[in-house]
């Protein structure tokens, strides 16, 4: 992969885990990232302190069908999309019985449809070219085999992007992989300051995905580069 150029668009870039997979992939040679924020100052920001040949864009995940529009623009700027990290999320408190309908909109626009929109709008040109990698920040509250254990509207969010994932790695077929990673419990504003894990070793299962070779793994859903249950 070191000759040939890569593009990566990564949401969310502007702080946590995102920053850091941000930071990780502009190490690589050939490799230009596209930082996107929901704030243009933030994303511009972003691109400055990871430096290379970085680029900032807006890229707000609230509505989904904007975000189609948004993904189309961003293909037609930029030319090639190769590598997309849906990594922006939100976190709202409550269980299933204390959480508003609003919540979980919100959430399932945030976490599920926009990075499906993203895929949608990206995927099949990369079918087209040959080569993409797609990678979804989801979270073990989001696995049935775990016990959707996390809030409701985050679990439930969460779990549907790990369909999500499933769903469009067979629909873009072998040369197009597409995975979701848990990255453990980080230090960010979503993880707070006791968690276990930096943002820089969180980054480190996602970067791997988003490189994989040809005859890496697709559909699955990975913790520390290791498969786990959906
Ligand atoms: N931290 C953990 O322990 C942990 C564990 C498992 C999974 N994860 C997942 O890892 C990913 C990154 O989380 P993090 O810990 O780095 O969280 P974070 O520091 O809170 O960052 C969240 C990012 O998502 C962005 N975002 C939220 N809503 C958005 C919207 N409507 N449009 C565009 N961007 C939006 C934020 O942008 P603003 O700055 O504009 O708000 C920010 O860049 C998330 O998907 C999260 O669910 C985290």
């Amino acid at each position: 992969m070191s000759e040939t150029k890569r593009t990566a668009l990564v949401t969310g870039a502007n702080r946590g885990i995102g920053l850091a997979i941000a930071r990780a992939l502009a190490e690589k040679p050939g490799m230009q990232v596209i930082a996107a924020a929901r704030k243009l100052p933030d994303a511009e920001q972003a691109a400055a302190e990871i430096g290379h040949d970085s680029v900032g864009v807006h890229l707000d995940l609230s509505n989904p069908v904007d975000v189609s529009d948004r993904a189309r623009e961003l293909l037609g700027e930029f030319g090639q999309i190769d590598i997309l990290i849906n990594n922006a999320g939100v976190l709202t408190p409550g269980s299933a019985s204390e959480i508003s309908v609003e919540d979980l909109a919100e959430s399932l626009n945030v976490n599920a449809a926009s990075p499906f929109a993203l895929m949608r709008a990206l995927g099949p040109s990369m079918r087209e070219r040959g080569w993409g990698r797609i990678v979804n920040v989801s979270s073990g509250w989001g696995s049935f085999d775990e016990g959707l254990s996390g809030p409701a509207a985050y679990s439930i969010s969460k779990a549907t992007l790990n369909a999500a994932t499933l769903s469009m790695a067979q629909a873009l077929g072998p040369s197009v992989k597409v995975n979701a990673v848990c990255p453990g419990w980080v230090r960010t504003r979503m993880g707070g300051l006791a968690a276990s894990r930096s943002p820089e070793a969180a980054a480190d299962t996602p970067v791997w995905l988003a490189t994989l070779p040809a005859d890496g793994p697709s559909g699955g859903f990975f913790r520390d580069r290791r498969l786990i249950e959906w």
